[in-house]
C-alpha cells in the first residue's frame, strides 16, 4: 500500500526546481512578487545550510571577486560579443590560455555570471550583459577597495580595545591605508580612485530596484513656491539643493526631461574635485560646496540628503545639520534617503554589511530610534518616515522633516 498522504517539503522542492528550470517564468525585477519571492528564496537558503556549507560559502566568497576582477583585466565582458563564444575563440581574444578560460569561466557561470549552454560555449545572461557597461564594472573594482579594509578589520577594531569606533581617527579606512585623510580627501590625490568611486555610486543609483528617477521628480514637481526669496525683483527661488549630489547624473537627465521645467532653481552641490567638468545644462546649477561649511543657499524647499549621512558619524551629521539648520526657513523641509535598520533587529544582511562597511569612514547605518534622536537634536521635527519603495523590502526609506 502507497502512502497517498501528499509530503508539502516534496512538493516545496518540485515546486521551486520547476522555477529555476524556467526562470524566463519568474517575474521581472520590476514586479513586486519578484522581490517576495527573492526574499523569501533567500531565508529559505539561511534556514536550509548546514554549517559546514554555510562555512564553505563563506570562505570561499572572495574566489568570486578574484575571478570576477581577472575577468575584468582581460576585458572579458568587452571582448565577449566579437566572435563566437566558444572557450577556444573566447580565449583568443583574451590572449589567455584556453584551459585556464574555461577555468574562469566555470566559476562565473557557476555564479550565474554567464550560463554554459554545452561545454566550452558560453551566452550572455542579464547579469553579464550588465557588466558590458564600464559604470558598472566599476562595482567589481569597487571590491578590491572593500577586501583591503575588511582585512584590516580585526586589527583596527583591536587598535580600538573593542569599543565602537565612532569619532576616531584615523578611521578603519585611515588605518588601512595607512594615511590620515578621510576616503574623501585622499580621493584628491587619487583621480583614478575618484572616478571608480563615482562610476560605483552612479551604477548602484542606475541599477536601483526602487529607481530614483519618480522620487526626483516627485520632489521637483510637488514644491509650493512660498519662500522668502522669491518675489519679483529678488533672486529666484530656490526648489531643490542637492547636497552632496555626486555627478548629478540622475538629477540632471530628470530636471531635463520635466515638462514644464522645474519651478525654481535646482542647485547640484558636492566637493569642488567631484564636479570638475559637470555640467548643468539650462536648469541645473553646479555650486561647488563642502557640506562641513555653512549652507549658501538659503530659505530653499528641499534640501536633499541622499546616501550622505551613513558615511559620518553623530558628531559629524549634526554638524553638517547644524549648517543646513541655520540656512532653512519655516517653508524649507529636509529629506534624507538613507536605510533605516529596524528598531526591534532582524536587519538584512545587506544592511548589516552595509553597516559594517561604514566603519571605513567613521559613519553607520541608523535605527529609526537614532534617526528620529539626531534629527530632534538639531532642532528638526520629523514629519515623515516612509520607504522610498514601499513594495521592496530593505528599500531605502524617506525621512522628512522642517524646523521645531
Ligand atoms: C555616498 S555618495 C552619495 C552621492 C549621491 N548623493 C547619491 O545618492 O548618489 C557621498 C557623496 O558625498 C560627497 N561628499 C563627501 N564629503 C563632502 C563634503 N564635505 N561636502 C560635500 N559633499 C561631500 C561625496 O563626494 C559623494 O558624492
Amino acid at each position: 500500500m502507497t502512502d497517498e498522504t501528499p509530503n508539502p517539503m516534496l512538493a516545496l522542492a518540485l515546486q521551486l526546481e520547476a522555477a529555476s528550470n524556467n526562470p524566463g517564468q519568474l517575474p521581472p525585477a520590476s514586479d513586486a512578487l519578484h522581490s517576495r519571492i527573492l526574499d523569501a528564496t533567500r531565508k529559505l537558503l539561511t534556514g536550509l545550510e548546514t554549517p559546514e556549507s554555510q562555512l564553505m560559502h563563506l570562505a570561499k566568497a572572495p574566489v568570486a571577486h578574484g575571478v570576477l576582477r581577472a575577468a575584468l583585466r582581460i576585458r572579458l565582458f568587452e571582448r565577449f560579443d566579437e566572435g563566437p563564444p566558444t572557450a577556444t575563440d573566447l580565449a583568443r581574444r583574451c590572449g589567455i590560455d584556453v584551459a585556464l578560460l574555461v577555468r574562469l569561466m566555470r566559476t562565473l557561470a557557476a555564479i550565474g555570471i554567464f550560463t554554459e549552454p554545452s561545454p566550452g560555449l558560453y551566452a550572455h545572461t542579464i547579469k553579464s550583459q550588465t557588466l558590458r557597461q564600464a559604470e558598472h564594472r566599476a562595482v567589481v573594482q569597487g571590491m578590491a577597495e572593500t577586501a583591503t579594509l575588511m582585512t584590516a578589520l580585526p586589527d583596527f577594531l583591536q587598535t580600538h580595545h573593542w569599543q565602537d569606533p565612532v569619532d576616531v581617527q584615523p578611521t578603519l579606512f585611515g588605518f588601512a591605508h595607512k594615511t590620515d585623510q578621510t576616503m574623501f580627501e585622499w580621493f584628491e590625490s587619487q583621480p583614478e580612485q575618484r572616478a571608480i568611486f563615482a562610476a560605483f555610486q552612479s551604477s548602484t543609483a542606475a541599477l536601483a530596484v526602487c529607481q530614483l528617477e519618480p522620487f526626483l521628480r516627485s520632489l521637483l514637481i510637488a514644491p509650493s513656491p512660498s519662500s522668502s526669496n522669491d518675489s519679483s525683483d529678488g533672486p529666484r527661488e530656490v526648489t531643490l539643493v542637492d547636497v552632496g549630489g555626486g555627478r548629478g547624473a540622475v538629477l540632471r537627465q530628470v530636471c531635463h526631461e520635466l515638462d514644464p521645467p522645474p519651478h525654481g532653481r535646482i542647485v547640484l552641490q558636492d566637493l569642488p574635485k567631484v564636479l570638475e567638468g559637470v555640467e548643468g545644462g539650462e536648469r541645473v546649477e553646479v555650486m561647488p560646496y563642502s557640506f562641513l561649511d555653512p549652507q549658501p543657499v538659503h530659505g530653499a524647499h528641499t534640501y536633499l540628503f541622499r546616501h550622505i549621512f551613513h558615511n559620518w558619524s553623530d558628531g559629524v551629521v549634526a554638524k553638517i545639520l547644524q549648517n543646513t539648520v541655520a540656512a532653512m526657513e519655516p517653508t524649507s523641509r529636509l529629506v534624507i534617503v538613507d536605510l533605516v535598520l529596524p528598531d526591534g533587529g532582524g536587519a538584512s544582511p545587506y544592511a548589516a554589511f552595509l553597516d559594517v562597511s561604514m566603519m571605513a569612514f567613521g559613519g553607520m547605518e541608523r535605527t529609526e530610534a537614532q534617526w528620529r534622536k539626531i534629527l530632534k537634536n538639531a532642532g528638526l521635527q520629523v514629519r515623515r518616515i516612509e520607504p522610498l519603495d514601499a513594495l521592496t523590502p530593505g528599500s531605502d526609506q524617506v525621512m522628512e522633516a522642517g524646523l521645531l
